[in-house]
């Protein structure tokens, strides 16, 4: 299909996709963050808005233009991107999950900026932020919900396992341990599974991978809910 044949498998459907990284202060000048560039899912939302999605984005911070004719919505920190996608999840059909969300946040964030001191070693206590994608999954009607997994060894094993941990329709799992693709990279190849199936998406560009990956969504997506 060329970009303007492409079936509208989504016409008028609403979905909410999260991208790149969180970042998760210490104090006013420090945080805590990781590589996660944004580019995967910036070419999710232009993807679903190919195949005639209604797109919204909840974003960390990135160095990308703002996805065109999407509702992008601008978070910092895994809680306040919590709080975004919660409240407006009712809307949505659909929600992928594809941000860097990290795991952990300092317990607290001093008020002032923390001052070398004359010991060798300092130590930041974390503790656990909420799981969006699983908090979504787990509403009443939830959207359909699809999560990523990045993953360095047994990657099937691995993805099925935390797709049943959170009850997702679907997981697109990177294997993160190739270089060239994945994290902060260019291009992406994908395993996608769903209880029923599994399917791969070859090495390419992240927007060809996007597109493709949508695809899989929309049929699955039409499948369960006809
Ligand atoms: N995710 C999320 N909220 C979190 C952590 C992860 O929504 N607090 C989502 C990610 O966006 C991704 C999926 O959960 O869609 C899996 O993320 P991943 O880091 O691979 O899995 P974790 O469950 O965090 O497990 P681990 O990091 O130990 O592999
Ligand atoms: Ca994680």
């Amino acid at each position: 299909f060329s970009e303007q044949e492409k079936p509208q498998l989504l016409a008028g459907k609403n979905i909410m996709i999260t991208a790149g990284p969180t970042r998760e202060a210490i104090d006013p000048v420090r945080y805590i963050s990781n590589h996660s560039s944004g580019k995967m899912g910036y070419a999710l939302a232009q993807a679903a808005r190919l195949l005639g999605a209604n797109v919204t984005v909840v974003s960390g911070p990135v160095a990308l233009a703002a996805p065109t004719s999407c509702h992008l919505v601008k978070v910092t920190s895994a809680l306040d991107m919590h709080d975004a996608v919660m409240a407006d999840i009712h809307q949505q059909d659909i929600f992928i999950a594809c941000a860097a969300v990290a795991d952990y946040r300092p317990e607290s964030i001093a008020e002032q900026k923390i001052k070398k001191t004359n010991s060798d070693e300092m130590v930041v206590r974390m503790i656990k932020n909420p799981d969006i994608v699983a908090s979504v999954a787990a509403l009443e009607n939830s959207p359909f919900t699809v999560g990523f997994a990045a993953e360095t060894q047994d990657v099937e094993h691995y993805a099925r396992d935390k797709m049943q941990r959170k009850n997702l329709a679907m997981i697109a799992a990177n294997d993160v341990a190739q270089s060239g693709q994945g994290f902060n990279a260019e291009d992406n190849a994908l395993t996608v599974f769903w209880p029923q199936g599994s399917t791969q998406i070859a090495l390419a560009s992240k927007q060809d991978v996007a597109v493709q990956l949508l695809q899989l969504i929309a049929t699955q997506f039409n499948a369960n809910t006809r």
